[in-house]
């Protein structure tokens, strides 16, 4: 681990890693191509730092760096950074945008929707009792409706891969989409008609000013009745309150949360103990260290021999 401010020559990379990412701290120290430093670990001068490397560093850190010429980010998301209300806005930001991240997000979305379409829950619950109850399934699958919010890299490839046990898939976005097989609504003009048309709501949109909040009663009335919720976009995508009262009144017919207005969710939080609802610890995209190597390793090449970045963040549009 680089100690100082590093041989001169090199840039200097800042890392600011969430708790538990070891792995990607081994996988990167050591590089050749750059002084890696490790906030709280490692001494190091912030006038020298060129680059950061970071999810959700505190609101107020980055622009105590007064050298910094680009950001990496290891999320897809860029929230993390562009709510801070004094983020340096002129430097550009680059997100992670990587096919294992995109295949995770997938499996986990397949795997909540299959649980519930083939009722595994009830199967659990029987097998805890002893009962060997036999039911029929409502519906085959490609009779189920998923719609998917955010039909973006990683809502591409989770559509690919619902079709692929033949569910009818949807999605919705800002601009229209060429996805083979899935039903492309754009816009806010077209938000009411997809919804009608969700028996699963998955949303995978990032979080901006546009869709802060938009899991909320209003868009929840507009699902059919018993509809489920899928949400891996983030926390802030949702009204708990509301989805707790549609999750009580039947208009949904169950949630499965991954992301949630406070992480770590609030051991009080309704949500856990609810039995409509399943709760994972966002870990439905789990970041592969070597793969984040990668990224940062590329993104500080392409800097240093000025080539553009890959996956850079329109600011305007906050992802
Ligand atoms: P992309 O930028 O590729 O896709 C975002 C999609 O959302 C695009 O299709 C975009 O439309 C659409 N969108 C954005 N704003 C609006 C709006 N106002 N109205 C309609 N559509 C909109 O992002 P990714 O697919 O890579 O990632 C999506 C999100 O998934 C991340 O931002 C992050 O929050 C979340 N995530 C969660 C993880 C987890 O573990 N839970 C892991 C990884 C990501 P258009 O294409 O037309 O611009
Ligand atoms: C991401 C995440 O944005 O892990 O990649 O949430």
């Amino acid at each position: 681990m680089a100690q100082g401010s590093g041989p001169a020559g090199k840039p200097n990379v800042l890392f600011l890693l969430p708790p538990g990412w070891d792995a990607l701290s081994k996988a990167l120290f050591g590089h050749a191509a750059f002084n890696g430093f490790l906030h709280g670990k490692d001494h190091y001068a912030p006038q020298q730092i060129d680059y950061f490397v970071g999810f959700r560093p505190p609101h107020g850190f980055l622009k105590t760096l007064p050298r910094l010429k680009a950001i990496f980010s290891l999320g897809a998301g860029v929230d993390g950074f562009l709510r801070d209300p004094e983020f340096p806005r002129h430097l550009p930001v680059v997100r992670f945008v990587d096919e294992t991240l995109q295949r995770e997000m997938a499996q986990y979305v397949v795997m909540h929707v299959l649980i519930v379409h083939r009722m595994q829950r009830q199967f659990d619950a029987a097998q805890k009792q002893h009962l060997w109850r036999q039911r029929m399934l409502a519906r085959p699958s490609r009779e189920v409706r998923v719609g998917i919010l955010g039909l973006g890299d990683i809502g591409a490839v989770t559509a690919r891969r619902l079709l692929m046990f033949d569910f009818q898939v949807s999605g919705w976005s800002r601009s229209r989409k060429a996805v083979d097989g899935v039903t492309s609504h754009a816009g806010p003009a077209e938000l009411p008609r997809f919804l009608g048309g969700c028996d699963f709501l998955v949303c995978m949109l990032p979080l901006t000013s546009e869709t802060e909040g938009i899991l909320n009663a209003n868009l929840l009335s507009q699902l059919p009745q018993g509809a489920w919720l899928i949400n891996v976009g983030r926390g802030g995508h949702g009204n708990e309150a509301d989805i707790v009262a549609a999750l009580d009144s039947g208009r949904l017919g169950g949630a499965v949360l991954d992301v949630f207005q406070a992480e770590p969710l609030p051991a009080d939080s309704p949500l856990w103990s609810h039995p409509k609802v399943t709760v994972t610890p966002h870990i439905a995209g789990i970041t592969d260290p070597r793969n984040a190597a990668e990224f940062v390793v590329e993104c500080v090449t392409r800097a240093q021999t000025g080539q553009p970045f890959r996956n850079t963040v329109d600011l305007s549009k906050g992802y």
